[in-house]
């Protein structure tokens, strides 16, 4: 099943809650969250009290997406704040077995996120202890950058790392997504399907059922 996970990076914040009604309205069960910590990216976003305060009122999927340095360290935190899968960098995370281990204990998803040039074996021994893989198509930190084309092929091989271990997890992209790009992804082995620009820029409602169009139009031609 081929899901959208808008990204609320790209939101106005003034009325964000307005915002993700908005999303639910139109049929949207996840809702990709970026939390940023200005070390391990750039920039930084917001953080507990922000989830804690949209999960009052949002029935949503919250998958939280952390660009943090040593994520183990607020696991607990974020699934107080109401995460449901947690996704940590392979990169920030000194061992990511254990970190994979204790968002399982805590009895949410476990993700592996992927940067451009950090290659899939360092998932090699964790692929039957996650429940999705993150493939970054952009580097982490911004929203609104072009997708990077060479991270297309990298979908390609995960998919068929998949089919060839067996290993049973969704593939998530992430960066510089929109409608008329999305079809090569999906084509390449990728079900969920993060957007933030894309989705937040012009009419919400609008923007959801253009991609739902071409996720039911892919899906037709399987
Ligand atoms: C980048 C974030 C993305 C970003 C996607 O570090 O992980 O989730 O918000 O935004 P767009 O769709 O605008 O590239
Ligand atoms: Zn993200």
């Amino acid at each position: 099943m081929i899901k959208l996970a808008p990204s609320i990076l790209a939101a106005d914040f003034n009325i964000l809650g307005e915002q993700i009604s908005l999303l639910e309205d139109a049929g949207v069960k996840y809702l990709h969250i970026d939390v940023m910590d200005g070390n391990y990216v750039p920039s930084i976003s917001f953080g507990m009290p922000v989830i804690a305060s949209i999960r009052k009122n949002s029935k949503l999927i919250f998958d939280v997406h952390l660009m943090v340095v040593e994520p183990i360290r607020y696991l607990e935190a974020f699934k107080e704040a109401g995460a449901d899968i947690i996704t940590v960098h392979a990169e920030t995370c000194t061992h990511l077995h254990k970190t994979i281990s204790r968002i399982k204990e805590l009895g949410l998803k476990a993700g592996v996120a992927i940067n451009p040039s950090t290659p899939l074996n360092v998932l090699e021994y964790v692929l039957d202890d996650i429940d999705m893989v993150l493939i970054m198509t952009v580097e982490p930190g911004f929203g609104g950058q072009p997708l990077i084309p060479s991270t297309l092929q990298k979908v390609k091989d995960l998919k068929e790392m998949v089919l060839k271990t067996g290993a049973s997890f969704d593939i998530e992209v992430d960066g510089g997504i929109r409608v008329d790009n999305v079809e090569v992804l999906l084509e390449a082995g990728a079900n969920i399907i993060v957007s933030g620009t894309s989705v937040f820029k012009g009419n919400i409602k609008e923007n959801v059922a253009n991609f739902d169009k071409k996720f039911t139009e892919f899906s037709g031609t399987k």
